[in-house]
This record gives C-alpha cells, structure tokens and sequence, in this order.
C-alpha cells in the first residue's frame, strides 16, 4: 500500500493510499463518523461508514481519542468543500500510537502560561504551523538572498573568550581556560572572516543574559550578520533595506495560506517597498521630544520611543548616526559629527521597533583601542581582534538582524516567544 502526506493527496486521487498522522477531531451519527486529522502539511477528513467496514474498524474508531496517532487507509476523491481539497472514504484503520483523554490541551482556549508549558503540544496546532513555515521561509530566503549576492556563509564559534555587546553573559567552567561565554554576537569574527573573504555573513544562535521580561526579548535567539569589505554605513542601510524587501516578498509570493492563518493584514506587507526613510538621531530626539517623549540627546532609544517613532511611517526607517555613548565601542565615528557614530537602527513600523542593529566599523587601530579602554572591556581577550586594524585595516560595514523580530512583525504577532519552536526567557528553561 503507497503512502501519501495530506499536502501531496492531489497525485492520488482515485487511488487508495493510506495516510499517517494525529487525530484532531472526531463525530459520529452512528451510522456515519468523521475522523479529522493532521501530519503537519495539512488537514484531512476521513469518511468512516459503518456498514462498509468491517466491525473490528468500527469498533477501534469507537476507541479513537484527540492527539491518538493512527494510519487511515482510504481512496482518496477530491472534494472541493475540505479544507486541503479531498477526503478520504475510510476502508481501515489503525491505531500507532493511543493519547488518554487527559490531553493537556483541550479544543478550549488555554491561558499563555500553560501553553507554554505545553509548548511541545502547543506546536502542533495551526497557528503554531503557520508561524514555523514563516520563519523557515525567512531563513531560506535569507540563506538565498545572501547566497545570490555571493556572499560566503561562516559559522562563528558559540563558546567565545569575553567578546560581545555590552549585555549579560552565559559563563560556562572551560577546563583550564577560565570561563567560557556563549556568544552574544558571531560580528567580531564576521570582521576577520570579512577581510578573509571579502562578503561574508553568519547564522547561528545568541544569547543575552538580560533581566528583560519584555514581549521583544529572548535569552536565546537567531541572528544574521553579514559583514562585507569596504561597505560604508549608507551601502550598509541599502543593504538591510534590499533584505527586508525581498523577505517580505518572498513570503507574500510562497506563504499566503499561513499568513491568513495568523490573520496577517496583507495590506500592511505589501507596501514594504524601499527606500526607507534614513533619520538623523538628532532629528529623531527632536521629532520624539514635539510628541512629548522625555528622551534627551545622549539616550539610546527605549521600545517607547521606537514605537512613537515608527508610527508616522509605513515601512521600516533607519535611525542613524547615534550618539557615541549610547552604541557599542566598534562603531567609527563619525568625521562630521565625532560625538556620534556612523550607525544605524533599523525599526519595523506598527510598533515593532527595532530588528536589525548595524553600523560601520572603527577602522583606526588607536581610536577603537581607547574606546575599548574607555568602556572597561577586556584588551587581552581583544587581541586579535585589534590585530585586525593593525594588518591592512579596511573599511567594513555589517549588521545584525533578529530572526524572532523580523518573524514577529511579518507575522504581526504581539510577542517573539511563539516565533521559535523552544523559546528561552527568564524565567523559562522548559520544555
Ligand atoms: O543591536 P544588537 O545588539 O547588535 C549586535 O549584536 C551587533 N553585533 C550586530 C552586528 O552589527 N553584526 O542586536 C542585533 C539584533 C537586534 O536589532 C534585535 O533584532 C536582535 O538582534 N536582538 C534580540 N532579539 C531577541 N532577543 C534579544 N534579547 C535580542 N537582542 C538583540
Ligand atoms: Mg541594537
């Protein structure tokens, strides 16, 4: 007997195939019953009629319960008024694997704090799907539109000396090494694997030890950061505002089923055309201080403030050139303003904020040193870092982009948590 996933029945249609997958709901009228189930590419119908199977199939039907894994075996017809187009008229079953009744989620609706304890349930339901295709649709699409542009992938390591941004570290004992700490960011690599390679950018895992309980803040999360030879701060903004374009379109273009799954106002994608507007920090105080914010000239900008900023606009916009203090000690100064930095803040608009952080390098061996001195960091775990500027410097530009983020806002979803499969928060460590 062939076997088929729901999402290819199409091919089989007139023929009998069985199907493997997780019950979702069951009725019966006695004479007629109706398994619905799922595989993760789709839903389907099964047609059970009693008096054409046999009374051990009747029976065991009988026995089905929600979330029990079972193999239906059927021929499939098309029928244009179910959900993925057929239904199967059912001529066996069989039961792989049985669920109690006690089904930690019940077709109801759950408070979050319970979903999330059952996050290992709570994948399997639509919404969930929805939002995981989306996110994999960003991730290729990101791998080919860096990957067309000939830009060469590099893993940086995840167990670094104390190197990152000015948030919390994960330590880890590193034999007789001293602490190891989980990476917050692969960009100090992406510099060396830049002058290596010329275009480079990395995917992978990072981490933050920050007491945020915020709706935008994870412990763990993915990032893009491509870091490429002699970009200068605005090639550095094209470059993010081509990627977001093309993510957006790419899942407008293969994902529609699952945006109208998470009820996404298509309307609000599809004016994500560039250019994006570039705003001076100084401006964006000033614009922000007219609507009654308490920022100050010198603050980095809260969620708040993004969010208050963002509101005028309809795509992403770039807040640039912030000043010094407020940015990482690797951003080059600006020569037209050395108070500021040549930098940037990408914030997605209906209040998302800010998805991708980026900025041109301090390419001057002396002045990124006394930043480095200024801010306290560690110089040994620096040194080959600073060796960097010191054998043929170059200018370079790169950014780094929140998968989570950029998956929240093109999904229109409130929090980031149910945009990765396992989120780690806080006050989350399970499942
Ligand atoms: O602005 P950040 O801290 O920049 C960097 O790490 C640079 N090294 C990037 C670079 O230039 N190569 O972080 C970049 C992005 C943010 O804009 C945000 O989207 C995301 O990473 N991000 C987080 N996402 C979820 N949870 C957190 N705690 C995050 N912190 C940053
Ligand atoms: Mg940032």
């Amino acid at each position: 007997m062939s076997t088929a996933r729901i999402s290819e029945l199409a091919q089989h249609v007139g023929s009998t195939i069985t199907v493997k997958g997780w019950v979702t709901h069951l009725r019966s009228s006695g004479k007629v019953a109706f398994i619905v189930m799922r595989d993760g590419t789709g839903i389907l119908q099964s047609v059970v009629v009693k008096s054409q199977v046999t009374p051990d199939v009747w029976e065991l039907f009988g026995q089905l319960t929600q979330e029990a894994c079972i193999a239906v075996t059927g021929e499939v017809k098309a029928d244009a008024r179910q959900p993925g187009g057929h239904e199967v008229g059912l001529t066996d079953l069989s039961v792989i694997g049985t669920s109690p009744v006690d089904y930690p989620l019940q077709p109801k609706e759950h408070g979050v704090d319970h979903l999330l304890d059952n996050r290992h349930f709570w994948l399997r339901t639509p919404r969930q799907l929805a939002i995981a295709r989306i996110r994999h649709e960003v991730e290729q699409a990101i791998h080919d539109f860096f990957y067309e542009r000939d830009f060469l992938r590099v893993d940086t390591p995840i167990l670094t000396a104390a190197i990152g941004e000015r948030s919390g570290l994960f330590a880890t004992e590193y034999f007789d090494e001293g602490n190891a700490y989980l990476a917050q960011t692969g960009q100090l690599y992406g510099e060396a694997a830049a002058a290596a390679f010329g275009k480079i950018y990395t995917f992978g895992p990072t981490f933050r030890a920050e007491k945020s309980k915020t709706r935008r803040h994870l412990t763990e999360f993915w990032m893009i950061e491509p870091e490429v030879a002699f970009n200068d701060s605005d090639d550095n903004m094209q470059l993010q505002e081509d990627l977001l374009v093309s993510l957006v379109g790419r899942v407008l273009e293969r994902r529609q089923a699952e945006l109208k799954e998470v009820e996404r106002d298509l309307s609000k994608l599809e004016c994500i055309k560039g250019p994006f507007p570039r705003i001076d920090y100084t401006d964006a105080v000033a614009t922000l201080q007219q609507k009654g914010s308490k920022v100050v000239w010198g603050d980095d900008l809260g969620a708040e403030d993004e969010a208050l900023l963002v509101a005028d606009y309809t795509t992403p916009i770039f807040v640039k050139n912030y000043p010094k203090e407020a940015k990482a000690f690797y951003m080059k100064e600006n020569p037209a303003d050395p108070r500021t930095v040549l930098c940037d803040d990408c914030l997605a608009p209906e209040g998302y904020g800010e998805i991708i952080g980026g900025s041109q390098r301090e390419d001057d061996h002396d002045k990124i040193l006394h930043r480095l001195r200024e801010e306290k960091l560690p110089e040994a775990a620096y040194d080959w870092y600073l060796a960097l500027r010191k054998y043929g410097t170059f200018p370079h530009s790169g950014f780094g982009l929140g998968l989570e983020r950029t998956v929240a806002w093109i999904c229109g979803i409130q929090h980031i948590r149910e945009c990765i499969a396992f989120p780690r928060m806080m006050n989350r460590l399970k499942p």
